[in-house]
């Protein structure tokens, strides 16, 4: 029995994740294991009624379980920033999931933009840093003269510094990037561990020729930690490189590790050659801790309730899950089983297919129960 918390939240948010879960508990059904769900009912909805984005109370319950599985966040009736910053990042944050796993892989029978390539080019996976880096949250928007008090709590460490900003600007805006020695560690020695499973080759993400302060200490740490992996092959990349070469050849990659934002931009670019955000999922790690899996996409609110949207994202989520909480074997079947809905056609319309939200949910727990 394991026992996994529900946040379907905004948008399509719930309807996919309701797909998901059907998968999964098919997947428990083949492979021996029950899953006790527990839903969250946290979101735009319970924001609008009380006020709250992510409790005390939440974190306590949310606590318990070691994973979540996450729908969206994002709502028109909120400003943006709010239901992110104050839920999606909260959670991050709050149980320090410091990794944040974004594998970017072409399946069979999935188009993708870059001519030529195919499944064989691109299988890669992301390690993106989750809890630093600009992400953190200090900035300030100011005229004339002023004194900013800033503080980063963290389970690593706690930051606090002041800044007396003098200007003559008509008005100036500052947001702060922070990278820590040891959450650099952590997550670069999680990605040579990842790389080691893999293919052994493992590129580090900067932009140490311009913001040579944050990236200068991450590549720093990143020499310090590979030379205890001489398995592996490695590398560095600056960010708009990477880009490129995410597009040029793909084939090159294994394991990419990366700063937050830089993490969160070259991510959408791996969706996108891997057939869209309809299928991007990722994880969101602490490997002692509570994690959570999500779709990358948003809550998309247009299709909210029409049964419309794209499950698969979160049903690879799901996989995913599955894998973190130790059902490999199942986890390996749910990707089968969506190999086998694209195959047999059986996907949405942004797939160029027909079928409903639903249909694809229970296509895909069918041929998981099949094995
Ligand atoms: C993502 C999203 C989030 C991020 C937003 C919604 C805060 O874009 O998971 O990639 O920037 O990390
Ligand atoms: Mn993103």
């Amino acid at each position: 029995m394991h026992r996994v918390a529900v946040i379907g939240g905004d948008g399509i948010g719930p309807e996919i994740i309701a797909e998901g879960q059907k998968v999964l508990d098919a997947a428990g059904e083949r492979y021996g294991f029950d899953i006790g769900w527990e839903t969250f009912d946290i979101g735009a909805d319970r924001y609008l009624s009380t006020g709250q984005l992510l409790t005390e109370e939440d974190i306590q319950e949310l606590s318990r379980f070691r994973a979540i599985y996450f729908g969206a966040v994002g709502d028109e009736r909120v400003s943006p920033g709010i239901l992110e910053k104050g839920i999606l990042l909260a959670l991050r944050f709050h149980f320090d999931q410091y990794i944040n796993l974004r594998p970017v892989r072409l399946l069979e029978g999935v188009p993708t933009p870059l001519a030529g390539k195919t499944p064989r080019d691109i299988d890669f996976v992301v390690v993106r840093e989750n809890t630093e880096d600009f992400y953190v949250g200090v900035g300030g928007r100011m005229k004339g003269s002023k004194r900013f008090e800033h503080q980063i709590v963290r389970n690593l460490y706690h930051v606090r510094f002041g800044l007396d900003i003098e200007s003559d600007a008509e008005e100036i805006a500052y947001q702060i990037g922070l990278i820590s020695r040891e959450g650099a560690r952590r997550v670069i020695s999680y990605a040579c561990e990842c790389a080691r499973e893999r293919r052994k080759k493992l590129t580090s993400v900067d932009k140490a020729n311009v913001l040579t302060d944050v990236y200068g200490l991450w590549r720093e740490v990143f020499s310090g930690v590979v030379s205890r992996y001489p398995d592996l092959t490695t590398e560095f990349a600056y960010v708009d490189a990477i880009t490129m070469w995410f597009v040029k050849n793909p084939e090159v990659f294994d394991v990419v590790v990366t700063p937050n934002m830089f993490g969160d931009i070259i991510t959408d670019l791996g969706a996108m050659i891997q057939g869209g955000l309809g299928l991007a999922a990722g994880g969101n790690i602490n490997p002692s801790g509570t994690s959570m899996f999500e779709p990358i996409h948003g809550s998309a609110p247009k299709y909210k309730g029409m049964n419309t949207a794209n499950p698969m994202a979160t049903i690879w989520a799901g996989a995913l899950l599955l894998r973190h909480i130790g059902e490999k074997e199942a986890s390996e079947a749910v990707l089968r089983a969506m190999g086998r809905s694209i195959a047999d056609r059986v996907v949405t319309r942004d797939m160029g297919g027909s079928c409903r939200t639903s249909d694809v949910g229970d296509y895909i727990a069918a041929m998981v129960r099949k094995g």
